[in-house]
């Protein structure tokens, strides 16, 4: 190991999942769980990972060995859908998707075009993310190119992996968050040549959804996309009934709400929909042949009462999916309490979820929802070191529970149930720790 390298030493009770966990009770194959493990990480990357028997002729001298006997340690949290700009009006009163957006949403997004505005609320932003596990996101800005600067910039000083883009809206939204097919284009042409693979960052072109961009728009970020072929695409898709109605007139020529996308080139590895409540059967067919992603945003479907997703349907039909806290519509940051909900919606459609199948959704299928499984997910040696110390029995309540806990499918089931960004120990960032918790 060179002396220059930059290198972490990590002990503790480590847990992480390889591929989709259905239904378990035991814990499965797909499932690793270290009693005493250890990760090593040189210069941001996985070097080293087993136990702390095997660890004993790799590990260098000289550094310091973080311990944590009591926590449980799993990958970062992926957070496929969220709002920053949004992040001020969480838990807005009384209104479904479009009367949420012009009353809150949009008078909100206006304020990002001051530079310094948008710099504090990406500042704040980064840190709620932290402080909650999630160590990567796809983030929507707004319509001002600077708002994705702020966010950049921000994720950069921590060396974060986010995604994220400009808004792109030229119809139905005030002036002031409007651009053009033409500025659209250029507008997010300047920032993918600027942001996208550097460092850790990466672009998505980001319509906001089909009834704010007309016609001309979408073919112009189809432009880009054929351009930029490893760039995402980021909107959203069949969340609320009226929006559905809505699309359904604006763009008659088209089969379905997904066939407006698709017929602009919008669907593909690399294109991740929010929501997906209420996709017709082809719109299935189409998510799969395409491979595109749904990002799942359960705590936003219920507080914006649009439906519930059927998460089973997505094994069935062979589509991507991760979870999305889509703040503001949703209602925290924090990926424990999103499973919460994520579990109560599937018992309302008489389905299960399992906590290691959460666990699934929360890391490694939120990386492969984000085509980025080959970079994050998980703990296997080469992969990003992008982690999060949890401690189990952050209240009283929590400690008798988990004293009580069976079986560590039990243990994370209860986490997930009850757990907060109390929870949050420590998070790690590329290696270093990015934020420790303190009281
Ligand atoms: N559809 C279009 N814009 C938005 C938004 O900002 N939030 C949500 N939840 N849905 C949207
Ligand atoms: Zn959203």
């Amino acid at each position: 190991m060179s002396s220059s390298a930059q290198t972490t030493i990590v002990r503790g009770r480590f847990l992480d999942i390889q591929s989709l966990v259905k239904q378990a009770q035991q814990i499965p194959d797909q499932v690793r769980y270290l009693e005493d493990g250890v990760l090593i990480s040189e210069n941001g990357k996985i070097k080293w990972f087993g136990t702390w028997q095997d660890a004993q002729p790799h590990l260098p001298e000289n550094i310091e060995i973080q311990h944590y006997p009591e926590q449980l340690i799993v990958p970062g949290f992926i957070d496929t859908h969220i709002h920053y700009p949004q992040t001020e009006m969480v838990g807005a009163y009384g209104e479904q998707l479009l009367s949420w957006l012009n009353t809150y949403t949009f008078p909100t997004e206006l304020q990002f075009k001051d530079p310094a505005y948008a710099q504090n609320i990406a500042h704040f932003f980064v840190q709620e993310l932290l402080k909650n596990g999630t160590t990567t996101a796809l983030v929507f800005c707004t319509v001002h190119p600077e708002s994705v600067d702020a966010l950049f910039e921000a994720a950069e000083r921590i060396q974060m992996r986010l995604i994220a883009g400009k808004v792109l809206m030229d119809r139905h939204a005030p002036d002031g968050l409007c651009d053009t097919p033409q500025s659209a284009y250029d507008d997010s042409k300047n920032l993918i040549e600027k942001w996208h693979g550097k460092g850790r960052a990466l672009y998505a072109i980001t319509p906001r959804f089909a009834p704010t961009s007309t016609p001309e728009q979408l073919e112009k970020a189809g432009q880009l996309k054929q351009e930029y072929p490893d760039v995402y695409v980021h909107t959203h898709l069949s969340e609320n009934k009226d929006e559905i109605a809505w699309v359904k007139s604006l763009y008659p020529e088209q089969k379905s709400y997904l066939d407006v996308y698709h017929h602009y080139g919008l669907t593909g590895q690399r294109s991740v929909f929010a929501h997906c409540v209420h996709l017709e059967q082809d719109e299935w067919q189409c998510m799969h042949q395409t491979d595109s992603a749904i990002a799942f945003c359960p705590t936003s479907n219920l507080f914006l009462g649009s439906g519930l997703f059927p998460l089973k349907k997505t094994w069935e039909q062979g589509v991507k999916v991760g979870l999305g806290t889509d703040i503001g519509g949703g209602t925290s940051f924090n990926l424990l309490q999103t499973v919460s909900e994520a579990y109560k919606v599937q018992q309302l459609q008489g389905d299960k979820l399992s906590a290691y199948e959460a666990l699934y959704h929360a890391t490694i299928g939120g990386a492969k929802a984000l085509d980025l499984q080959d970079q994050l997910g998980n703990f296997n040696v080469g992969k990003e070191a992008d982690f999060v110390v949890l401690n189990l029995k952050a209240t009283a309540l929590q400690s008798l529970r988990q004293s009580r806990a069976k079986s560590l499918d039990d243990a994370l089931f209860a986490l997930f149930t009850m757990g907060d960004d109390r929870n949050i120990e420590a998070t790690y960032i590329y290696g270093q720790c990015a934020y420790q918790k303190t009281e």
